[in-house]
């Protein structure tokens, strides 16, 4: 079975920046950010970035490249036969993952065909999802469809060219929504709480937020980038690869909190209007621009969204996938239809609790919450989780010695780079000591209520 590999070095890097690039950043990030006081909330994300997300996406990369297979694989060649199931348990969150990124993913395509068609654009009340479920489910059904299309093509006719078109085009709308935002009445003030830190707005929870959103916006932690990293090959520069996906990631999360941040208080709303932020405010946006310029912007931004978020989808169904045919040794057909049709089982927990099942939509035992957001939290804490144990199979089994020896290939200058003492540091005591110690808090927090 011949696996793909990526043609070359930017091929790599936009499928990789598609990935990370998606609903964390345009719906997740800004929403993030507003409850959790702004600006504190962007340094804190940037430090989580610099001093844990950065070492670990190296660490994912580099154990993919090594080894060149999928992920369980991959920690069977280097923590050993007893690491297996760290490769699976990855490749299962991935799975839920997106089962209820397609909801969202849905969510937004369903605007944008209702915008396009010149609806929605009233001032949109309720809680910014669909209207009944059964749309949901269908347009949940149809992002699910959209990936399996274009994963199935595979690595170079599908997730390459798709990225090459949607990944700056993406950019082209952003910058005319920035720039449109900017121009507006209040403005200012946006722009004031997004960039001036107030300290006094500090919580434990504003870091635990940031933790788990730079994780999830740099697509760690679910064997993703490790797949994306056995398709690579060995002449490329793993680092330089890593600081510029890390770059394209932060500066479009950056960019959707300039754009947002303007506008929610020129409409003078609350950002801390929680995960339906996006699609409440926005909306309210257009509508004000008049009918024929909001029906332009307003289509265009959630075309852009729905972009974005097929990129993630694409590679969050790819870690799975890759399993499928690595060692079951399934098509890659087969294998994407199986992982689609699961997620469509999955995610219909996620779309009936935006209704009014109880069971679904209150759930008891997680203080009211529904079942996406439930879900969701799982999902996060699963993702930091993964990312400290995967710390410790580098510098505990795998070794750092190993770990030189495959980044020098494709740079030669490593073992004589300060990098090479920051990764040291970071993957064998900080990482896998301050993730420890935030999962602790975190599911003291979430799930324990202390
Ligand atoms: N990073 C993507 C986003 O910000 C989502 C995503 C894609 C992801 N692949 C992933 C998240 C793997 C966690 C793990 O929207």
């Amino acid at each position: 079975m011949a696996r793909g590999t990526f043609s070359n070095r930017l091929g790599f890097i936009l499928a990789a920046a598609g990935s990370a690039v998606g609903l964390g950043n345009i719906w997740r990030f800004p929403y993030l950010a507003g409850e959790n006081g702004g600006a504190i909330f962007l340094l804190i994300y940037l430090a989580c970035i610099v001093l844990l997300c950065l070492p670990v996406m190296i660490g994912e990369i580099t154990i993919g490249r090594y080894s060149g297979a999928d992920a369980v694989t991959t920690f069977e060649k280097t923590g050993g036969k007893a690491w297996k199931w760290l490769g699976l348990y990855g490749i299962v969150t991935a799975v839920f993952i997106l089962s209820f990124y397609c909801v969202i993913s849905g969510w937004a395509l369903e605007y944008f065909v209702q915008i396009a068609f010149g609806n929605r654009l009233a001032e949109s009340q309720g809680d910014g999802a669909p209207a009944s479920l059964s749309v949901t489910l269908l347009y949940t059904f149809i992002f699910v469809a959209l990936t399996a299309w274009v994963a199935i093509r595979g690595i170079n006719k599908g997730i390459e060219r798709a990225n090459r078109i949607l990944m700056p085009a993406l950019f082209i709308i952003l910058f005319g929504l920035i720039f449109y935002s900017l121009t507006l009445p209040n403005a200012w003030a946006g722009l004031t709480f997004y960039l001036v830190p107030d300290f006094g707005e500090l919580k434990p929870q504003t870091i635990f937020n940031g933790l788990k959103q730079s994780f999830f916006s740099l697509s760690l932690g679910t064997g993703t980038l490790l797949i994306f990293g056995s398709y690579l090959s060995k002449k490329e520069n793993v680092i330089s690869s890593s600081v510029v996906i890390a770059l394209a990631d932060t500066s479009v999360a950056f960019l959707a909190g300039l754009m947002i941040f303007p506008f929610v208080f020129s409409q003078n709303m609350s950002p801390a209007e929680g995960p339906p932020l996006v699609f409440l405010v926005l909306p309210k946006v257009f509508f004000s621009l008049g009918p024929v310029w909001g029906k332009i912007m307003g289509a265009l931004f959630f075309l852009l969204l729905c972009f974005a978020a097929l990129t993630s989808t694409i590679s969050l169904i790819e870690g799975p996938t890759g399993y499928l045919v690595d060692r079951w040794k399934a098509s890659r057909s087969k294998a994407v239809l199986a992982i689609a049709a699961a997620t469509l089982v999955l995610s219909i927990p996620s779309v009936l609790s935006q209704g009014t099942f109880p069971l679904f939509s209150h759930l008891g035992f997680y203080q009211g919450r529904d079942f996406l957001t439930f879900i969701s939290d799982l999902c996060d804490i699963s993702l930091v989780v993964w990312g400290g144990l995967m710390c410790v199979v580098i510098s505990q089994r795998w070794t750092t010695a190993k770990l030189d020896d495959e980044l020098s290939l494709g740079n030669s200058g490593y073992r004589s780079s300060w990098v090479r003492s920051y990764l040291r540091v970071t993957l064998t005591v900080v990482c896998p000591l301050i993730l420890a110690m935030l999962v602790i808090l975190i599911v003291c927090d979430k799930f324990v209520g202390l």
